[in-house]
């Protein structure tokens, strides 16, 4: 039976324990997506998880639609990564950078062209940009030669990250973003081989999937799906049609991870009840490697579930804001801060509410 303190593998990776830092995005970089110093600062803090996942990072000027956020595809980006890989390293941590397109929920006013997704949708509310809020904009049609174009985008970011430092990549295919409006039903309505059949609608996935293990290899190619729920206006009509086969496939690619976010998703928020089934049994049944769950986890359901094998390991994200030793938290049993109002310094630039929180000891 394994504990949240035992080692697990993620592909390449030897993580220390269980307890893996969920991605966020926190608005830090510059506005040319440079990553800076104090992010050096947040991330080194919390080099005690099992493995760091990075907030989304932008492929490409398309794909990052949001503002502060950092990229991965500028000279000046990759720079400013290594040192941040270097001092997680040498605080004995590992690290990921989570791969990022946006699609239609990128806004021109940021990218300086038109949001793109697998059709001309788009994002349900206003979108945040540099001038305040602004009207979503109906996305441009991807084309069958700009999707591989795309792919490829993804396998350059990936190989970027790896120059950068990064122990490996983890694809973001959750969230409402651009692999995830190809992914389901509500958003994809696409008549060509990308569109219509769970299969078909898989094709994008798997490219990508297929470019970056070609780009740094299997064993530091991890994805991240968020099956269940309305995620940022996409939902799908019958989620275990797309994502056990999806599962089943990747486990079959021999990637590094799988990581299921479940659950309801409201501007950052997550309910445990997604108003649709959970799948991760059927996904930890059909996926044959390490398995990371997420969403709104505290100390006991993590214990017990990595202790009877629903998972090998769990993200946190909000307790790990403000808890930057996390692990050493639950180690010693402390009790975790519920009554700190997070959502003004989500994405507010400064130190405040991102590296001032104290450690545990
Ligand atoms: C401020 C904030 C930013 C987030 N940014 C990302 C992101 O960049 N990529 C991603 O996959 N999920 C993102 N998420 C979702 C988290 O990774 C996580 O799924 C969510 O917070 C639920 O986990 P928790 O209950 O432990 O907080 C974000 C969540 C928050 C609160």
């Amino acid at each position: 039976m394994p504990s949240l303190f035992d080692p697990v593998q993620v592909g390449s990776i030897t993580a220390k324990n269980r307890i893996f830092l969920a991605p966020m995005t926190r608005a830090r970089a510059t506005k040319e997506g440079v990553p800076t110093s104090l992010m050096l600062k947040y991330y080194e803090q919390r080099s005690t998880a099992g493995v760091i996942v990075t907030e989304g990072v932008g492929i490409s000027r398309v794909g990052l639609g949001w503002p502060y956020a950092p990229g991965i595809y500028t000279k000046e980006q990759i720079e400013g990564w290594k040192p941040i890989t270097k001092g997680v390293h040498d605080k004995g941590g590992k690290i990921v950078l989570q791969l990022w397109h946006m699609g239609r929920a990128a806004h021109s006013a940021v990218t300086g062209s038109a949001p793109v997704s697998c059709s001309p949708t788009s994002y349900p509310t206003q979108i945040h940009t540099y001038e305040g809020k602004k009207d979503a904009e109906v996305a441009h049609e991807l084309t069958k030669e700009e999707i591989k174009e795309t792919v490829q985008d993804f396998a350059t970011a990936a190989k970027n990250a790896i120059e950068a430092g990064f122990d490996g990549v983890q694809i973001h295919g959750a969230n409402g973003y651009l692999i995830d409006q190809f992914l389901r039903d509500g958003s994809n309505l696409r008549t060509d081989e990308y569109g219509g059949s769970p299969d078909n609608r898989l094709r994008f996935m798997k490219e990508v999937v297929e470019a970056v293990i070609e780009a740094v290899g299997a064993d530091k190619t991890s994805i991240r799906l968020s099956p269940n729920g309305e995620s940022q206006g996409v939902i799908d009509s019958d989620p275990a049609k797309v994502f056990i086969p999806a599962a089943k496939w990747l486990g079959e690619k021999g990637i590094a991870s799988l990581a299921i976010r479940e659950g309801a998703t409201t501007q950052g928020f997550t309910s445990p009840d997604a108003g649709q089934p959970r799948l991760n049994k059927e996904i930890r049944e059909a996926f044959k490697g390490t398995l990371i769950l997420n969403s709104a986890y505290d100390r006991e359901r993590a214990i017990s579930d990595v202790e009877n094998g629903v998972c090998d390991a769990v993200s946190f994200g909000r307790y790990y804001i403000y808890h930057p030793d996390l692990p050493e938290m639950i180690k010693q049993n402390k009790p975790f801060e519920t009554n700190i109002d997070l959502m003004k310094v989500f994405y507010s630039q400064g130190a405040e509410g991102y590296t001032d929180f104290p450690t545990s000891t």
